[in-house]
């Protein structure tokens, strides 16, 4: 089969130049970092669990409007997506305590929240990513008031209707982190969700046992990470019936 020309690689994915111009295919792996790649690891078969999860709630969210960046799963680990402008931030949406939030303000995990909160980071691994407010974001051109509004009015939206597809099997979202990209469709700007949505990033509890079912399985040493992974996905009634031994799929063609 021809090559195909990878344009980046990150911590947990791949990007190959698309078929068509204006695409890529994003690849899964199953590699897994923590605390800007300090822990390093492979969860077994996470990348074809991401790559579904992902797909089923890209899916779910275009259906209610929530324009994505997702065109289609093409196999067990990579899918089809628009060529985007990442915005260079790290969108964190917090509906209980949990993580960085309780470490740095003293708020006990579990507690909720009287309302959801949004959090900005800046993407940049040198930096480790740090917090940073509107201020800055206009005042460095990472995004402009408008993108903001935007990219805010998404986030509740995903927020709602994530909350409530969760619940509805039983797990409480905690918090979780979006990514948006700039889509420019005939010299029309539109702000899309871009990157993943899937245990890597968002804490996924179980609403009566408080189970964590995501990467802080991972991040924190509590064992199971491919259980909870495969259980979330179980869940939204996508896990693969071959099991997740048989989910190896296809080889990234590097
Ligand atoms: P935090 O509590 O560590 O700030 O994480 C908040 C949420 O953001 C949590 O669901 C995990 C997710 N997250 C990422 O997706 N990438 C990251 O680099 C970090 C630090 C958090």
């Amino acid at each position: 089969m021809a090559r195909r020309r990878q344009l980046y690689e990150g911590k947990a994915k791949i990007l190959f130049e698309g078929p068509e111009p204006g695409t890529l295919v994003q690849y899964f792996k199953d590699d897994a970092t923590a605390f800007n790649a300090q822990k390093k690891g492979t969860i077994t078969g996470k990348g074809v669990l991401n790559n579904r999860i992902s797909e089923y709630l890209m899916t779910r969210l275009a259906e209610i409007g929530v324009p994505t960046h997702f065109i289609r799963r093409l196999n067990m680990r990579e899918q089809l997506i628009r060529e985007v402008e990442i915005i260079p931030l790290e969108v964190v949406v917090r509906n209980v305590a949990a993580g960085s939030l309780s470490s740095r303000l003293g708020i006990p995990e579990g507690q909720r929240l009287p309302r959801s909160i949004i959090e900005y980071y800046y993407k940049n691994d040198q930096l480790g990513d740090p917090m940073v407010a509107e201020e800055h974001i206009t005042c460095f051109g990472w995004a402009s008031t408008q993108d903001l509004d935007d990219m805010v009015a998404l986030t509740l939206r995903v927020n709602d209707f994530l909350t409530g597809l969760f619940l509805g099997v039983g797990i409480t979202l905690v918090d979780f982190k979006l990514e948006f990209g700039r889509l420019w469709e005939n010299e029309e700007m539109r702000i899309v969700l871009a990157d993943e949505i899937s245990p890597d990033n968002c804490r996924l509890w179980d609403a009566k046992t408080g189970e964590k079912m995501d990467k802080d399985r991972f991040r924190r040493d509590l064992g199971k990470v491919e259980e909870g992974y495969q259980e979330v996905a179980r869940r939204l009634g996508i896990l693969p019936e071959a099991g997740v031994r048989d989910m190896k799929g296809p080889e990234a063609m590097q």
